[in-house]
């Protein structure tokens, strides 16, 4: 998808972080944006700034992802409001921590209805409008850890391996309708991701909001540019630096050495989570 201009993508978890800098980058390249998140004043706020800053027609659509009908109900409103739909951008997820084998079955569920369910439901409504207009792009926000394990993370992991397994089957599948399947691995990035994910720990079900250490990563924008980038190639798999990347082929080639990282990640990650409840219980 060479020339972005005229385009209309629609991005989730488009409130902040991420999916914000998705939006706008895409907006400066002259895409027309629907915007979904549930935050409905920093929707609109954005929904004002782009239309302003960049010419672009905007939609702010106040979602509730994890609930299937209302991401239909999003898809069927960028279609009313701008006749097709070029580009999707499943971006909206959150985190879970805690053992795998203490989380709070509800809080799992809850995690992979909106990291899962959401992306394949939004792929479900607007793959028929893409299929008819003969072009589009899908792309999903994966992350490294849909690569392998995240002690403690378990769960969020989970969640980004299933989405990478249907990203993989659904770009084969939609290819001769000349629709592709981007997947975006990123790695550490600087957002408030950590302050929105659950936390699961045992004695504790759901501290919700828990902060750890902010995430300093890289910019929400370099991972918006390289996204973009992608898009215009249709690329099939994207890592945001060369550590990722590394890290990841490292997890491959070497699963033993690899594995032997992870207790140790195990231990240190565990110290923190204990640091946090006592934290939490003091407070
Ligand atoms: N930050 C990282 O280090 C990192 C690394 C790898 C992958 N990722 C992935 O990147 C994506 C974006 O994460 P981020 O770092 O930008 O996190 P973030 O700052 O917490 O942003 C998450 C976005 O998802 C939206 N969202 C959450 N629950 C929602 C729901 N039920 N319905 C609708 N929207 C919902 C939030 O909006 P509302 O709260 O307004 O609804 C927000 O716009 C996620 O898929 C994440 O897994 C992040």
């Amino acid at each position: 998808m060479k020339e972005l201009r005229g385009r209309v993508a629609l991005v989730t978890g488009a409130s902040r972080g991420i999916g914000a800098a998705i939006a706008t980058a895409l907006a400066a390249e002259g895409c027309d944006v629907a915007l979904a998140a549930r935050s409905t004043e920093a929707l609109a706020s954005l929904s004002t700034t782009l239309g302003q800053q960049y010419g672009v027609k905007t939609l702010a659509l106040p979602t509730d992802l994890s609930d299937e009908r209302q991401v239909e109900e999003m898809v069927q409103k960028t279609m009313a409001a701008f006749g097709r739909i070029d580009i999707l951008v499943n971006n909206a997820g959150a985190g879970i921590y805690g053992d795998m084998a203490a989380l709070c079955s509800a809080n799992l569920r809850a995690t992979f209805d909106l990291n899962f369910f959401a992306p394949i439901a939004a792929m479900h409504a607007a793959v028929p409008h893409m299929a008819a207009q003969g072009d589009g792009v899908i792309v999903n926000i994966g992350s490294i850890v849909g690569k392998f394990p995240q002690p403690l993370g378990g769960g969020y992991s989970a969640s980004k391996y299933a989405l990478h397994g249907a990203s993989g089957a659904a770009r084969a599948e939609l290819k001769s309708d000349n629709i592709a399947v981007v997947l975006v691995c990123p790695g550490l990035t600087d957002t408030e991701f950590a302050a929105h994910s659950r936390v699961s720990v045992p004695g504790v079900e759901d501290m919700q909001g828990e902060r750890h250490a902010p995430l300093r990563g890289v910019p929400p924008q370099r991972v918006a540019r390289r996204v973009v980038k992608a898009i215009r190639r249709r690329e099939r798999e994207v890592y945001i630096t060369l550590f990722d990347r590394l890290v990841v082929l490292g997890a491959q080639l070497f699963p033993g050495f690899f594995a032997w990282g992870l207790l140790l990640a195990t231990k240190i990650r565990r110290r923190r989570f204990a640091e946090s409840r006592r934290r939490m219980t003091d407070g």
